[in-house]
């Protein structure tokens, strides 16, 4: 029978993620459009941006945050253009992001030592083969396989190396060993379910002394330079942007972080995630067409579900389509490089109640395509 309830929010997207519950865009605090942003306005707005993301994240003393161009790509780019090439490289990957972050290190910065340690979607990379005298490249939470890194207790506390995290769908819904992080990159888009655009690049001071005592051999785009004259550009970090920033979009991220302070910070939120995953595991616990493709139940992704079926790809696809033309679940597609199958959000963002909407329509339309 076609269920007759619907999620209120049909928004399962794993970026741009579904915004925040009771999200009204009239209420952004707007005074900054039409206006610099290197007015007084404009500047405390981009600080505020900064400060505020150090202290509901709990950052460490001395560690930096800058707004920057071209949302989590950007800032992954920028860090490492910026800081790579002073050592030898260990770059982890097991799915299109983290290959890609390869690709980049090893075909358009060509760096000589690079050791890949790789594993195929569903499964984790060999964490212990991680030699940490290297600077170390790695995702936390691989977006498109729905496979994150276990915890920080691989991670070297005694590094020689930087480690340098792309966290762009862990930030603000899975705990992050910050002393053990280096770089840390996210976009707004995702957890928080705020704007693409702009990235966001945490540094901690040894990837500052790092910046401050190493000039890479290749140019440096101007939206990459982090330095002038060998130190730090400590404006970057104060809301002092490279280049123009959409102040809407800051406004709408003052919005987001606002939200996650009023339900009760980096624990609220990360609970919220938890509790979505927990309903999803319980439906896949319950039906036997239904898994996760991530292997280790350790390792499963609490943001972007990822699952497979029992039916071909082409009637996956029919389903995801069901489901949309029902308005049911917008964009649950697997990611094009990943297996087929589908990918549900279950960030912050996300209504615990929608997904438990959204539940009986899955096996609704699994088994309308089972019988067509
Ligand atoms: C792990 C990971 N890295 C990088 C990106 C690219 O992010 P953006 O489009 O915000 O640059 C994504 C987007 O989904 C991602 O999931």
């Amino acid at each position: 029978m076609q269920p007759t309830v619907k999620p209120k929010n049909p928004n399962f997207s794993s970026g741009p993620c579904s915004k925040r519950p009771g999200y009204n865009v009239a209420t952004l605090q707007i005074d900054t459009l039409g206006r610099s942003h290197r007015s007084a306005l404009g500047k405390k707005a981009l600080g505020l941006a900064c400060s505020e993301t150090a202290r509901i994240l709990g950052l460490p003393e001395g560690y930096r945050v800058a707004v920057v161009p071209a949302s989590d790509t950007g800032a992954v780019e920028m860090a490492m253009w910026s800081l790579l090439g002073a050592r030898g490289v260990d770059v982890l990957a097991w799915e299109s992001f983290g290959s890609g972050w390869v690709a980049d290190i090893v075909k358009q910065l060509k760096l000589p030592n690079v050791n890949k340690i790789e594993a195929g979607y569903g499964e984790i990379a060999d964490l212990a083969r991680v030699d940490f005298n290297n600077d170390v490249v790695f995702t936390w939470n691989g977006t498109t396989s729905g496979v994150k890194v276990p915890n920080g207790d691989w991670i070297a506390a005694d590094r020689a190396g930087l480690t340098i995290c792309d966290a762009t769908s862990a930030v603000f819904a899975m705990a992050l060993p910050w002393d053990k992080l280096d770089v840390v990159t996210y976009s707004w888009q995702k957890v928080l379910g705020g704007e693409g655009a702009h990235g966001m690049l945490i540094l901690s001071p040894r990837a500052v002394a790092r910046l401050e005592s190493y000039s890479p051999p290749w140019p440096m785009p101007k939206i990459f330079r982090m330095t002038s004259g060998g130190k730090l550009t400590e404006g970057l970090f104060k809301g002092e942007t490279i280049n123009t920033p959409s102040m809407l979009c800051v406004a709408d991220y003052l919005d987001a972080l606002a939200w996650v302070d009023s339900i009760g910070g980096v624990p609220a939120t990360m609970a919220r995630s938890e509790a979505n995953l927990k309903v999803i595991a319980d439906f896949v616990a319950a039906n036997d067409w239904i898994s996760f493709l991530a292997k280790d139940p350790a390792t499963r992704s609490n943001t972007s579900v990822c699952l497979t079926l029992d039916v071909s790809a082409e009637q996956v696809k029919q389903l995801v389509k069901l489901l949309d033309t029902h308005a049911v679940a917008h964009d649950i597609g697997a990611y094009k490089d990943a297996p087929a199958g589908i990918r549900i959000w279950c960030g912050a963002t996300v209504q615990t109640e929608d997904l438990q909407a959204l539940l009986p329509w899955l096996s609704w339309a699994y088994n309308e395509v089972k019988k067509a």
